[in-house]
């Protein structure tokens, strides 16, 4: 009797549900039932007035959908406002905005590598600059968390085209990397860096034009930011920020660009509208950072395990995958809502209860938060 095509799909179903590993889709109510620190919203402009409007008046103005690849429908002055703008507040001389942050990672990393060269990237990295090593056809090395050191060794060991890719923040703990160290590397070896700040804008750096900006090297010559506008801007879409010549070989030549619709003008004005909020309201960065100390001060002081945050994500480790999907789920039940981080999507295999700290949250929700995370704990 031969089996059905899909009979495999219930083994690994069963599999996954024995390591404790399903995921499901929960239903989000259009109002918010609970306190959010599971979102990426660092800034909370994604229901900001402004923002919402600024998406409804884009959508009224330039259409639902951007109709296609700007290169085959043509490219409005929204997209070319918030690439202008967005590049100037990060301090780079040109941006290209596309449909997401993985279509802009996928993006700078095929078209700025290829067969022949090499990729030197993080082993925490993002799975966006994972797929988008895989794709570029490159040769890659993944180098130890956070180490300069091991990326100049890699470097070193390979003669013609270079590239090192890292998060500067990382999703999983919300550490930092070593951004001065790896531009240092680079420049001795002549490698470009790629830096994907998809944590870092709207947090980092003066009034949260981001880690680049932070470590003095936003607009260097060999450096190049890719960024999502669907944290911190509270909106939807992806940027690559660089030299301008980098940002012309992209709209010629990145496959995630060229044979991909365009940003939605709605998520474009929205984007733009939490760009200008952030210009006019600086302190709303250096507010989400004091959040997440606050968050991991008081959670690791009352015994919890975590990594000290250098942006808004607050990482704190659970015993098991299925102690953190319980754990998260009695702060659901208290009316918290906490990310839960487990395999495959932990490079090193260890589940967590991931918080974001927003810069709206009172001192009250903060308490609220932390009194919940620490009475529905499981025992070490
Ligand atoms: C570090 C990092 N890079 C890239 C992305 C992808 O961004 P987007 O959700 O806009 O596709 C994410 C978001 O999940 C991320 O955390």
């Amino acid at each position: 009797m031969p089996l059905a095509p899909f009979d495999w799909i219930d083994d690994e179903a069963r599999r996954r549900a024995d390591a404790g590993l399903v995921r499901t889709l929960r239903p989000r109510p259009a109002e918010p039932e609970l306190l959010d620190l599971a979102s990426n919203d660092y800034l909370g402009l994604t229901r900001h007035p402004e923002v919402t409007a600024a998406a409804a008046e884009a959508a009224h103005r330039w259409g639902a959908g951007a109709t296609g690849s700007r290169l085959v429908t043509g490219s409005t002055a929204l997209h070319a406002g918030l690439e202008r703008e967005l590049a100037a507040f990060c301090g780079f001389e040109a941006a290209l905005v596309l449909s997401s942050g993985y279509a802009a990672n996928l993006a700078a990393l095929t078209a700025l590598t290829g067969r022949g060269s090499l990729i030197v990237s993080d082993a925490g990295n993002h799975a966006s600059i994972v797929d988008g090593c895989r794709l570029s056809r490159a040769e890659t090395a993944v180098v130890p968390h956070a180490d300069p050191e091991a990326v100049a060794k890699a470097l070193h060991a390979h003669d013609g085209r270079a590239l090192a890719v890292t998060d500067s923040v990382f999703s999983v703990d919300g550490d930092a990397a070593p951004l001065r160290g790896l531009a240092d590397v680079c420049r001795a070896r002549g490698a470009a860096l790629l830096v994907d700040d998809a944590h870092g804008l709207g947090v980092l750096g003066e009034g949260g034009r981001g880690a680049l900006a932070a470590a003095g090297l936003a607009g260097g010559e060999g450096i190049v930011a890719t960024a999502t506008l669907s944290k911190s801007l509270g909106s939807q879409g992806g940027a690559v920020l660089g030299p301008a010549r980098v940002i012309d070989h992209l709209v010629n030549t990145a496959r995630t660009f060229i044979f991909d619709t365009g940003l939605a003008p709605a998520a474009a004005g929205a984007a733009l509208a939490s760009l200008r909020l952030l210009r006019r309201e600086p302190e709303r960065a250096g507010r989400a950072r004091t959040v997440a100390t606050a968050l991991y001060e008081r959670l690791t002081a009352a015994g919890l395990t975590a990594v000290r945050p250098d942006a808004a994500v607050v990482s704190v480790r659970a015993p098991s995958a299925d102690a953190a999907v319980r754990w998260a789920a009695d702060c659901r039940t208290a009316g918290i809502a906490v990310g839960c981080f487990r395999p495959p999507s932990v490079p090193d295999g260890i589940s967590r209860l991931r918080l974001t700290a927003r810069a709206d949250l009172t001192q009250a929700q903060i308490a609220n938060a932390v009194e919940t995370v620490l009475r529905t704990a499981p025992a070490a």
